[in-house]
């Protein structure tokens, strides 16, 4: 919806639509108070997961108005919708991990020879909730975030709701709409099967991140409907053990694929952007036993690899 062809979403649906026998798409804008209350009064779901956004740290700046209305009021408009509805109902929301800001830089970090890394006996397993969310750079995306994240969590304690903010990392997978913008392993994935060049900014390509397949997103919001909690939040990502940085990315890409990754060089990093990140999962461990990570980075790679295979075949096609 914000990044034009190459970010869209419909042809997920389509793919939704054609393989689940049960799925209904209602069109509904999140920024409609109205369209969404009606919805949510006419349907009462037994579970909310909610993941309409503006999903893009550097577009923010250029749709403030846009990106804070989807965010953070069309959260509040959900919320509000559930509150009067479904009020028993468990609320998943996705929140990222931007909602702390540039605050992971201040970690102290060591440079290894192709990734950067936590220095700190402190963030051994990650960065945890109880992290900073305060005086920090965020982008407006970032703000918007913190914002919603916040809203959902107050109903959660103020309402007494079953909600949760899932504080994402980079969650991604084969019918993910990598764009530039938005989606750096799908992007990444994308170029170098389409030949095209990625462009890397700044920490010498060794900035990390961690990556998640999201059916794992999607077992751990299971668990948290089986069993919810009220207002709580979560840091959901592949933690260290499937994180890695550009230059590791493009390393594992290469193998699966045989083609060098064409890239380019561009010594400024993008505003705010982490240096290293990625999360501590022992709070969700803990709270949801059941659940792990299921896919390791390598498999998370090879079935992005796939999917942008067979897009560009069937582009090919039509
Ligand atoms: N992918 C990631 O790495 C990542 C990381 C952290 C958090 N998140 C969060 O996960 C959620 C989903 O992100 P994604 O990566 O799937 O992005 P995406 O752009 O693929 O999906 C966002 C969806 O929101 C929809 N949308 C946008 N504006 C809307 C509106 N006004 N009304 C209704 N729908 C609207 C879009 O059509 C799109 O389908 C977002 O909340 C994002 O902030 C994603």
């Amino acid at each position: 919806m914000f990044f034009g062809p190459q970010g869209d979403t419909r042809w997920n649906q389509g793919r939704l639509e054609k393989t689940l026998p049960r799925f209904r798409h209602h069109e509904a804008d999140i920024r409609d108070r109205g369209g969404i209350e009606a919805l949510v009064k006419e349907i009462k779901p037994t579970l909310i997961v909610h993941t309409a956004a503006q999903p893009s740290h550097d577009r923010a700046a250029a749709i403030p108005f846009d990106d804070f209305d989807t965010n953070a009021v069309g959260t509040l408009n959900l919320l509000e919708a559930a509150r009067r509805h479904c009020t028993e109902s468990p609320f998943v929301h996705m929140s990222t991990n931007k909602v702390y800001g540039d605050a992971p830089n201040r970690i102290q970090l060591k440079e290894l020879p192709k990734r950067w890394d936590y220095d700190d006996p402190q963030y051994e397993h990650g960065i945890a909730e109880t992290f900073t969310i305060d005086q920090s750079k965020h982008s407006l995306f970032g703000a918007s975030k913190l914002a919603s994240d916040i809203l959902v969590q107050e109903y959660g304690r103020y309402f007494n709701m079953p909600t949760c903010c899932l504080r994402g990392g980079c969650l991604t997978g084969p019918h993910h709409s990598g764009v530039e913008l938005h989606g750096f392993l799908s992007y990444l994935v994308k170029c170098n099967v389409e030949g095209l060049e990625y462009k890397v900014y700044g920490y010498k390509g060794k900035q990390v991140r961690d990556n998640i397949h999201s059916e794992d997103v999607a077992a751990f919001m299971f668990e948290f409907s089986q069993n919810p909690r009220c207002g709580e939040v979560y840091n959901l990502g592949g933690g260290k053990d499937n994180s890695c940085s550009i230059l590791e990315a493009f390393e594992m890409v290469e193998a699966c694929t045989g083609r060098p990754q064409k890239y380019t060089y561009v010594d400024q990093n993008r505003i705010g952007d982490h240096i290293c990140y990625y999360s501590d999962l022992r709070k969700m461990k803990t709270h949801y036993p059941k659940w792990s990570i299921t896919r390791a980075l390598p498999q998370v790679v090879a079935e992005i690899v796939g999917s942008w295979k067979q897009r560009m075949a069937a582009a090919v096609q039509s």
